[in-house]
């Protein structure tokens, strides 16, 4: 995730710029640039690192007269945070800010490159810059046309040339917002950012091309026919607005989760051939003859890779096992073993500390990560990008979510490179992953009933969270999000170890939730808690005709396979604990004792 913006009209561009820039800081923030068009040149400045220093050089510098530009604060996906990766990227007298992924950039860089169009970095958004300046003829918007006709994937982008006085805007499933003002017209991907200058804005749909000049702007549609403005009045307060109106970033990022689940999967599933796009750094015979794959993660990450430890062994035919990172120390790692560290931050010391012992011991690395550039992508041999943008609420949520779908989607490959998973296998099950946005959207959609839930029990004192298979591991997710942010005392359990102990704390009215979606075994266990006097809340598949007869209560969530179950019943359990801690008034987003990323053993 990164964000854009554009300027044009009367004032100066540059400060107008780097401060719509600034609040589109919390979309990503390892790079930042700009290019503003002053006597018919373009200018730009760009560098990794945070946008107030870039701010201080272009004050520096001046750029007298500068009346339109563009900008961009970048989240790497291709290619680490660096000077030359930054935006805009720049071709002849053309220059584009890109947020999104160009699914086919390796074919087309290498047609550019055989047409004499040198590259400078090795971002997929730089052969924008390159198509639309081979398209362009004197005519921005038709240039910017043609090359996006050619392009797969996403994109939101501006672009300008310097002998034109217009900026181009285009987006198809990346944001972009037009703001309107007294002779002027901004650009950004959210709203929040054009608030101080507007309060009137447009909304790009998907398909739609945007021209910029002189105060006006005009839209055209993905046919090419002119559509008339739909500007509607924004009447939020401009601090809910940096977090996109939500009251708390948690609640804004676990609604991201559609999105952000499809940046995950973008360009990497392929259903044609059932298999999926992954560069593992592995030849065939590599993945056939591993013998093992050991996980290392701490927290939330430790528990998808439990998920993993489920799927593996079912799609790819290896074993796994999972440790807590601070204790794989005390542990032995065998050869023919594929180490995997998972970390959101890529900078959580006890995981760096484990994945080194992989160079020691002679066996291949992987992370998966959402931090480009992150400490833990020197240390492996190969890392897989979970591209879900910055997570600011200290609590995982979208991390967790895209955490689980790229490790399904390495799941995926690894059988399909070891021959376990057939092509049909894998089409069907891909068939199905591409419908996890959608059922996720529908999972928020229940937020009433599971807010409603979450007043019910919120000073009950005590919750447990049950569930099997695949849904145990999320058992304890649910637990983990209660105790970090509700400050509730909250057990995670498999649900048949109940009995061997945990039993006992059952009382009239303990509150346990029960993962409901993936076989009939967990019935008997929802059966043993109401017996001893357990309010059940039980997130069950839709149409399932048992469970409103044994449970207190059911959240019903679509249809499913089991494995993607695990991220339906996961959205469920982190409005659950959102809405507790809501309820009891905690300090949601920076819970007390806690940090974003720990980086001490
Ligand atoms: C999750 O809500 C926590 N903030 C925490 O458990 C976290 O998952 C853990 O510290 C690991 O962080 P990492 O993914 O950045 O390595």
């Amino acid at each position: 995730m990164c964000g854009i913006v554009a300027y044009v009209g009367d004032e100066k561009a540059g400060p107008i710029l780097f401060d719509t820039l600034k609040r589109l800081e919390y979309r990503g923030y390892d790079s930042a640039g700009v290019a503003v068009r002053c006597d018919d040149q373009i200018e730009v400045l760009k560098a990794a690192g945070r946008i107030s220093d870039l701010e201080k050089s272009y004050l520096e510098r001046g750029s007298p007269g500068d009346r339109m530009g563009i900008g961009h604060t970048r989240w790497a996906t291709h290619g680490r945070p660096s000077d030359e990766n930054a935006h805009p990227h720049t071709s002849g007298g053309i220059a584009v800010v890109h947020n999104g992924i160009i699914e086919n950039y390796l074919a087309l860089r290498e047609r550019l490159t055989d047409l004499g169009f040198a590259f400078q970095s090795e971002t997929d958004s730089e052969v924008l810059a390159h198509l639309i300046n081979y398209y362009y003829q004197g005519d921005l918007a038709r240039a910017v046309a043609k090359a996006a006709s050619e392009v797969e994937g996403s994109y939101a982008i501006a672009v300008m040339s310097a002998d034109s006085p217009s900026i181009v805007c285009a987006r198809k499933d990346s944001p972009l917002v037009i703001g309107l003002g007294e002779g002027s017209c901004y650009v950004a991907s959210d709203i929040p950012a054009l608030l101080p200058y507007t309060r009137d804005v447009v909304r790009l749909k998907d398909g739609d091309f945007a021209v910029l000049e002189g105060g006006k702007v005009h839209v055209q549609d993905i046919s090419g026919a002119p559509r008339e403005l739909e500007s509607e009045r924004i009447e939020w307060d401009v601090n809910a607005a940096e977090r996109g109106g939500y009251p708390h970033f948690m609640l804004k990022e676990i609604h991201e989760q559609p999105r952000a689940i499809q940046e995950t999967i973008t360009g990497r599933i392929s259903e044609v051939e059932g298999d999926v796009r992954l560069d593992l750094g592995m030849t065939s015979w590599d993945m056939q003859t591993l013998q093992r794959v050991s996980i290392v993660a701490c927290g939330t990450s430790y528990h998808a890779g439990l998920v993993a430890r489920y799927f593996f062994p079912r799609a790819a035919g290896l074993p796994v096992d999972v440790e807590v990172a601070s204790e794989f120390q005390y542990m032995q790692l065998r050869p023919g073993t594929l180490l995997v560290g998972i970390s959101q931050s890529g900078e959580t010391a006890d995981t760096l500390v484990s994945l080194k012992k992989a160079r020691t011991c002679g066996v291949r690395s992987l992370a998966v990560t959402n931090m480009v550039g992150s400490t833990i992508t020197d240390i492996v041999d190969t890392s897989i990008y979970t591209r879900c943008g910055p997570e600011i609420g200290v609590a995982a949520t979208k991390t967790f979510t895209s955490q689980l779908a790229a490790l399904l989607l390495l799941g995926i490959r690894l059988g399909r490179g070891r021959n376990h998973l057939l092509a049909d296998q894998g089409r069907k099950m891909l068939a199905e992953f591409s419908r996890l946005p959608g059922l996720v959207q529908s999972v928020l959609e229940k937020r009433d009933q599971i807010r409603e839930i979450a007043k019910t029990f919120a000073h009950q004192g005590s919750y447990f969270f049950i569930g099997r298979d695949f849904l145990y591991p999320i058992a304890l997710e649910g637990a983990l999000k209660m105790k970090e942010i509700a400050y509730i005392p909250a057990e995670g359990y498999a649900g048949g170890e109940l009995k061997h102990g945990p039993l006992a704390l059952i009382k009239d009215g303990t509150p346990v939730v029960a993962l409901a979606t993936c076989g009939r075994k967990i019935q008997s266990n929802i059966k043993e808690v109401r017996a001893r006097g357990a309010e059940v809340i039980a997130l069950a598949t839709e149409g399932d005709p048992d469970m409103a007869k044994i449970a207190s209560m059911v959240v019903e969530l679509p249809a499913t396979r089991p494995v993607f179950s695990t991220v339906l019943c996961t959205v469920a359990l982190q409005l659950l604990a959102y809405y507790t801690a809501d309820e009891l008034g905690c300090e949601i987003d920076k819970p007390r004792n806690l940090a974003k990323s720990v980086t001490v053993e």
